[in-house]
């Protein structure tokens, strides 16, 4: 199974991260499934993270997928929140403090800084995945290279099951 085992360096815990969720994808190829699986490892390897999960794209717009953490807000409209911006201009979007990004939606009250990265199919965004966290500015060059990484697996993968 996939083991959550942390180690001292930050880096090597992100690598493993990496890994992990490449062999999630190529384990198994429900979409759902991998998704759960792959928010777990995240969360079980970023220390000093409150939210990480997926939201898909449905019917136009943001539907809340699988996630670790509080209950979230269910639909984001494309162009809403820091959410629906990385999907209206198809880039990723790293909040270093949520109170200063205009529309920002709040689903946990203690979220301060945040990631979110698209995820495509065919071209089109598929959906995004978010990570929060309760301190100021927690996502730099190093969280953005890692899970870039997982989203681009991700996409690699949507696209090789059509
Ligand atoms: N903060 C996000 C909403 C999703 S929650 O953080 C889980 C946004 O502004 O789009």
């Amino acid at each position: 199974m996939y083991r959550v085992k942390r180690q001292p360096n930050q880096e090597d815990n992100y690598k493993l991260m990496a890994y992990m969720a490449k062999r999630i994808l190529e384990d198994d190829k429900d979409e759902i499934a991998s998704l759960a699986n792959i928010s777990a490892v995240i969360n079980g390897y970023m220390d000093r993270i409150n939210w990480v999960g997926f939201y898909i794209i449905k019917d136009g717009e943001l539907v809340l997928g699988p996630f670790q953490g509080l209950p979230a807000c269910i639909r984001i409209s494309v162009g809403k929140g820091v959410c629906g911006t990385a999907v209206a201009k198809r880039e990723t979007q790293i909040v270093e403090d949520v109170e200063q990004f205009p529309g920002h939606i709040a689903c946990d009250s203690a979220s301060k800084s945040e990631i979110v990265i698209p995820i495509y199919k065919n071209g089109e965004v598929y959906g995004v995945l978010d990570v929060d966290s309760p301190e100021l500015n927690r996502f730099g060059a190093l969280e953005n290279k890692y899970l870039q990484e997982i989203c681009n697996l991700i996409t690699q993968q949507l696209q090789a099951t059509g």
